[in-house]
């Protein structure tokens, strides 16, 4: 069974209708990162935190895979295919487009932390600043959302999948946030095959044995049908 690691960023779910973040209408271009998206922002003002994070709550629930979601639980639907989706991103489309094995490296718009005790439990759509946690009381709950200057999750699990893979594919990202950004090359040091999948060339493009360059919509379904019609 070959084995698959794919890593996801904002820019599968752009024909979804949900806005990347480094493009000329990115979300960072509207938006300060040191404010919306570090631990320090949340402390100076926890109310305009939620206000953005609210806000792409309510857009990723507007919105609907596509069929670059779609292919890729196709893949994983296959027996023939053992695939892991990494994805960078805080909004559901993977599992609603039906893939089950999804590590959210990033956090998820759906999780409530609290900032005091670590309680996780299931965001309400909106979240505000005064909400107590349900297990300790106190008014500390934030999105469960990594935010900068914090270590992503699962990353043991997911270098030790990345290691094992025989193909590493990036789908999405414009590789500038790491740890994400170096898994191509973590991937090229263990010897896995590499392909990016992106509108146009990453950050790091020139890492990958392969890249294909267009709309998601178009370049992960054909790269989908190619493996599927090649087999294992
Ligand atoms: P970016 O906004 O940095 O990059 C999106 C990438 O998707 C770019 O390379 C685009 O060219 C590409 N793209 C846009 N539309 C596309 C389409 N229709 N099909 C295929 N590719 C398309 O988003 P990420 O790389 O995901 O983290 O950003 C990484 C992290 O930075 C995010 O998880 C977020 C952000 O700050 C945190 O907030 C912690």
């Amino acid at each position: 069974m070959a084995k698959i690691v794919i890593l996801t960023g904002a820019g599968i779910s752009a024909e979804s209708g949900i806005r990347t973040f480094r493009a000329s209408d990115g979300l960072w271009e509207e938006h300060r990162i040191e404010d919306v998206a570090t631990p320090e922002g949340f402390a100076r003002d926890p109310a305009l935190v939620h206000r953005f994070y609210n806000a792409r709550r309510a857009a990723a629930a507007a919105a609907a895979p596509n069929a670059a979601h779609r292919a890729l639980a196709e893949l994983e639907a296959d027996p023939r295919f053992e695939v892991l989706v990494v994805t960078q991103n805080v909004d559901d489309l993977h599992e609603r487009g039906g893939s089950h094995n999804v590590i959210h490296m990033h956090g998820t718009l759906a999780g409530a932390l609290c900032a005091a005790c670590g309680a996780r439990w299931p965001a309400p759509m909106e979240m505000r600043p005064a909400d107590p946690c349900p297990e300790c009381g106190r008014p500390a709950t934030r999105p469960d959302i990594v935010w900068f200057g914090e270590m992503p999750y699962r990353m043991e699990e997911i270098w030790t999948a990345l290691r094992a893979a025989d193909l590493f594919v990036s789908i999405g990202t414009s590789g500038n946030v790491y740890p994400a950004a170096g898994f191509v090359a973590d991937a090229m040091h263990a010897g896995v095959p590499t392909l990016e999948l992106n509108l146009e060339p990453s950050a790091g493009t020139r890492l990958f044995d392969e890249a294909r360059h267009g709309p998601a919509t178009t370049v992960v379904p054909e790269w989908v049908a190619g493996l599927r019609a090649r087999g294992a």
